[in-house]
């Protein structure tokens, strides 16, 4: 597949400053390298210091920019805050802000208890809101743009998936609410709803090991650079009338949930659970 900067402009992202949740891995480490590879510099935070400093590294070496890693976890304001401060203490400001950090696993619901479901909704939607919040005021200054990262089984009500499907419907109405708050002071708000992407921690928790991909109407599972074209896309003056709107990326995978001779992606089996 072309790399991004095969079809966008190199330096698209140029004096750009990014802060990404979630960014130490799967599709929020490839929407963060791919704005650094045009120009952009970039934060990534988590939980866990010893994988997004390994990342940043790896990023900062492919690439020839700057990735720095600070830990925190997006549920907490303090650590949130403290986030958006040391990005806006090294890079001056911040434009472009990713909330990916999310939690999931399969769950039915007799499975799965009071504080599991608390747990996904705390880091995927409060997660969400938390870091929005903390650097709003900077996203105004600099006219800049938020990308949400969404799903898209909460369409159809994929089963053992009601807690991530809450806090993603949560995220898509976010999505809503920004767009319309904040345009008026130059912010686009977005969202991607990426389908099965090959090679991340999210489908090889959901999907069996011999997942079938067949019906998926595009006839591949996505990869995490399908991911990164979208976000260069949205965060391009190419979207500068784009807001508002949640991008579902899966090959056309969603519409064909429970249609007659479509074969399914096979979930793990609840004796697996
Ligand atoms: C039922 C479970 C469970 C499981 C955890 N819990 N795993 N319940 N089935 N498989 C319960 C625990 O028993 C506990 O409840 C509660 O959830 C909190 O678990 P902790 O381990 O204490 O929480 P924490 O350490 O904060 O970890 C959060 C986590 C974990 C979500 C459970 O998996 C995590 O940190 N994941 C981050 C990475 C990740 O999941 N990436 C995939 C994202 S993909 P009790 O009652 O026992 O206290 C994605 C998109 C998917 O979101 C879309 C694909 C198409």
């Amino acid at each position: 597949m072309a790399s991004t900067t095969d079809i966008f402009k190199p330096e698209l992202f140029k004096g750009k400053v990014l802060l990404c949740s979630g960014g130490g891995s799967g599709i929020c480490r490839s929407m963060t390298e791919a704005v650094v590879r045009h120009g952009g510099k970039a934060v990534i935070i988590s939980r866990s210091l010893d994988k997004l400093q390994k990342a940043a590294k790896e990023m900062s070496e492919a690439t020839g920019g700057e990735v720095i890693a600070v830990q925190a976890d997006v549920r907490k304001p303090a650590d949130v805050e403290n986030a958006v401060a040391k990005t806006v203490e090294k890079f001056g400001k911040i434009d472009y802000l990713i909330n990916g950090a999310a939690g999931n696993f399969l769950a039915p619901f007799q499975k799965l208890s009071y504080n599991a479901f608390r747990t996904v909704i705390e880091i995927d939607l409060m997660g969400t809101w938390n870091l929005t919040k903390a650097a709003s005021e900077y996203i105004k200054a600099s006219k800049g743009s938020i990308i949400n990262v969404s799903m898209t089984l909460h369409y159809t009500g994929s089963p053992y998936q009601q807690h991530a499907g809450a806090a993603k419907a949560g995220i898509d109405a976010l999505t809503k609410h920004w767009a319309v708050e904040l345009g008026p002071f130059g912010v686009r708000v977005n969202g991607i709803a990426p389908g099965p992407i090959e090679n991340t921690v999210g489908l090889s928790r959901l999907a069996t090991s011999n997942a079938n991909y067949s019906g998926i109407p595009l006839g591949r599972a996505g990869t995490v650079t399908d991911i990164a074209h979208s976000t260069v896309f949205l965060f391009s003056e190419a979207a500068s009338y784009i807001s508002g709107h949640m991008l579902v990326v899966d090959g056309a995978h969603w519409l064909t949930h429970h249609t007659p001779g479509y074969p399914e992606i096979v979930l793990n089996p609840p004796s697996k659970l």
